[in-house]
């Protein structure tokens, strides 16, 4: 009930920061950002430890995404990081909801 009742808090936090402030103008929730995190589970792993898997056969080390610092996440999700290609569709309130997520897989 407290998960879900967030999840309502921040949905309308989005409608209206889309409406009528700037993105960045609220507090970063983790609990939405484990929604867009989804995006890199199957590579980073569910807690960012990397899926040995995809570096393996990538041929890299994918470093625990918990060490990475808010502009290294930014700059992957944006550009890429390495052999990483960047990620389409995360931006905004999304990625601020998804950089508090990461460093709470600590
Ligand atoms: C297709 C697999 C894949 C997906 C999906 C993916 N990543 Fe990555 N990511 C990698 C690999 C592989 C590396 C290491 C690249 C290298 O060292 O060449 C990496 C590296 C990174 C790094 C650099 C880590 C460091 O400490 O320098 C960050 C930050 C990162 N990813 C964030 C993300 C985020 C955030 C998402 C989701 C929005 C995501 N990645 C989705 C494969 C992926």
């Amino acid at each position: 009930m407290k998960f879900k009742l967030r999840n309502l808090i921040s949905a309308g936090l989005i409608c209206g920061a889309a409406i009528s402030l700037p993105a960045g103008a609220f507090a970063a929730d983790a609990a939405a950002g484990a929604a867009v995190y989804a995006k890199c589970k199957s590579c980073h792993g569910p807690k960012g430890e990397g899926n040995p898997a995809i570096a393996k056969a990538m041929g890299v080390t994918i470093k625990p995404l918990a060490d990475a610092s808010d502009d290294a996440i930014k700059g992957a999700v944006a550009k890429g990081a390495g052999k990483m290609k960047p990620i389409a569709g995360v931006a905004g309130a999304d990625l601020d909801n998804l950089i508090a997520y990461i460093h709470s897989l600590k």
